[in-house]
C-alpha cells in the first residue's frame, strides 16, 4: 500500500528511474557471480576515481550492514568505539554493534548529532588498563542524525585527535551526499581527504533500490573485508545489480542532484514552518532534515494525515525528513495543514 505525501523518511521514496534503467540495461544474459563481473569493476573503478587510487571499495546491500561490518573488520571485542548518543549505530542498529562487532558503544551526548574533540576527550580513559576497553574508533555520521553537517576542518580535527590517540575515524555516510550537496564539496573532501578511514556510503536513501559502499581509505584496513562480509552474509552473489546502480548513481552527478533537491526542499519546509506562530525549529537545517517542535494535541491530529516521527516519544520534537521525490506542493500542503491544526489560520 503506498502512503500519501509523508516526511518519515528518505527510505520512504521509490527508486530513481535512472536507477531503475541501470537495473534494466543489466538484467541480459549471463553474468558471473559474486563481484566477478565487469559491472562491478566499473563501479568500484567509479568510485575510486572519487575516493583516490588508494581506496578499497566493497558493496553491501544496507547501511546497518555498511556499518556494522567495517567496523567489525578494524576492530577487536575489548576494544570500544566512541559515537554520538543519537548515532544510528547505537539507537537504530538494534544492539547489532554489541552483539555483531562484539566492542563496547561509548555514547557520546551532543545537542546537535556532532561529536567534537572536547566533547569525546573526557571519555578517553582506561588506555593500556587491561581492566578496561580500549578506545579505538570514533564514528561519526555524516550529515548527523539530526540534520546537521560536519565541516571538513571539524573533520580534520577529530581524524588529528583519533590519530593521535592510535584510533580510527569511521564515518556513517549515509546521507553523505547530502552533505556534500549542502556544503557544495566533494565526496572525498568530507571523508577520506579530511582523515576519515572508514566510512559507510549510503545509496538507498538518495534514489537507488538497494547498495551502500563501504569504503577503507588504507588498503591494509581492507585486509580481511572479503571474508568479514561473506561471513557477515553480505556477499550478493548477483552483485552486478548493486554495481549497476552505483555507476548510474555516479553517472551525471545523479546522487548530487538528488541530494540537493531533498535539501532543497528540507529548506522550503524550514522556512514555512518558521512563518507558522509557535512553531520553533530546534536543529540547524542543513541537510534533507527539519526537526521542529510542535505541540502534542497538532501532532496526533497531523499524523492522522501524514507520516512522520518523534524525535523522542516523551518530547514533542518531530523529525520531518524530505527525499529526492519530496515536491514544492507536498511542502507547501503539508505546512499548510500544520498552520490549520496549530489555528494559525
Ligand atoms: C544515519 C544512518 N545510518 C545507517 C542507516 C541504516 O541503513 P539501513 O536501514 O539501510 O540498514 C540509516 C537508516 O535509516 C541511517 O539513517
Amino acid at each position: 500500500m503506498a502512503i500519501f505525501a509523508g516526511f518519515g523518511s528518505d527510505n520512504h521514496s521509490g527508486v530513481h528511474p535512472d536507477i531503475l534503467n541501470a537495473l534494466r540495461n543489466v538484467n541480459g544474459g549471463y553474468v558471473v557471480a559474486y563481484g566477478l563481473d565487469e559491472y562491478t569493476t566499473q563501479a568500484i573503478g567509479q568510485l575510486k576515481e572519487i575516493f583516490g587510487k588508494e581506496s578499497s571499495v566493497f558493496f553491501v546491500y544496507n547501511g546497518t550492514a555498511a556499518n556494522m561490518l567495517g567496523l567489525r573488520n578494524v576492530t577487536d571485542s575489548f576494544h570500544s568505539i566512541f559515537c554520538a548518543e543519537s548515532a544510528h549505530l547505537t539507537v537504530h542498529e538494534c544492539c547489532g554493534p554489541e552483539n555483531y562487532i562484539g566492542a563496547k558503544l561509548v555514547n557520546i551526548p551532543t545537542p546537535d548529532g556532532k561529536l567534537t574533540v572536547d566533547l569525546i576527550e573526557p571519555f578517553l580513559i582506561g588506555v593500556d588498563d587491561p581492566h578496561m576497553a580500549q578506545p579505538h574508533v570514533i564514528s561519526i555520521t555524516q550529515a548527523t542524525e539530526r540534520g546537521t553537517v560536519y565541516r571538513p576542518k571539524e573533520i580534520q580535527d577529530l581524524a588529528d585527535f583519533a590519530h593521535k590517540h592510535h584510533m580510527l575515524l569511521h564515518m556513517d555516510g549515509a546521507r553523505l551526499s547530502n552533505a556534500a550537496a549542502f556544503l557544495k564539496t566533494g565526496l572525498h573532501e568530507i571523508s577520506g581527504k579530511a582523515g576519515v578511514d572508514v566510512l559507510s556510503f549510503g545509496g538507498t536513501k538518495n534514489g537507488m533500490m538497494y547498495g551502500e559502499a563501504v569504503v577503507f581509505f588504507d588498503k591494509n584496513l581492507a585486509k580481511n573485508f572479503e571474508f568479514i562480509r561473506k561471513q557477515g552474509m553480505q556477499l550478493t552473489s548477483k552483485m552486478r545489480y548493486i554495481s549497476a546502480q552505483f555507476s548510474a548513481f555516479l553517472n551525471d552527478d545523479l546522487w548530487l542532484r538528488n541530494a540537493s533537491h531533498a535539501n532543497e526542499m528540507a529548506r522550503l519546509l524550514a522556512e514555512q514552518l518558521q512563518s507558522i506562530p509557535g512553531m520553533e525549529i530546534s536543529q540547524k537545517v542543513e541537510a534533507n532534515m527539519v526537526y521542529a517542535i510542535i505541540p502534542n494535541h497538532c501532532i496526533i491530529k497531523l499524523q492522522k494525515q501524514y507520516y512522520f516521527h518523534r524525535f523522542n516519544e516523551r518530547t514533542c520534537e518531530v523529525r520531518l525528513m524530505c527525499s529526492f521525490t519530496t515536491q514544492p506542493q507536498d511542502v507547501l500542503s503539508f505546512s499548510q495543514a500544520i498552520r490549520k491544526t496549530v489555528g494559525a489560520q
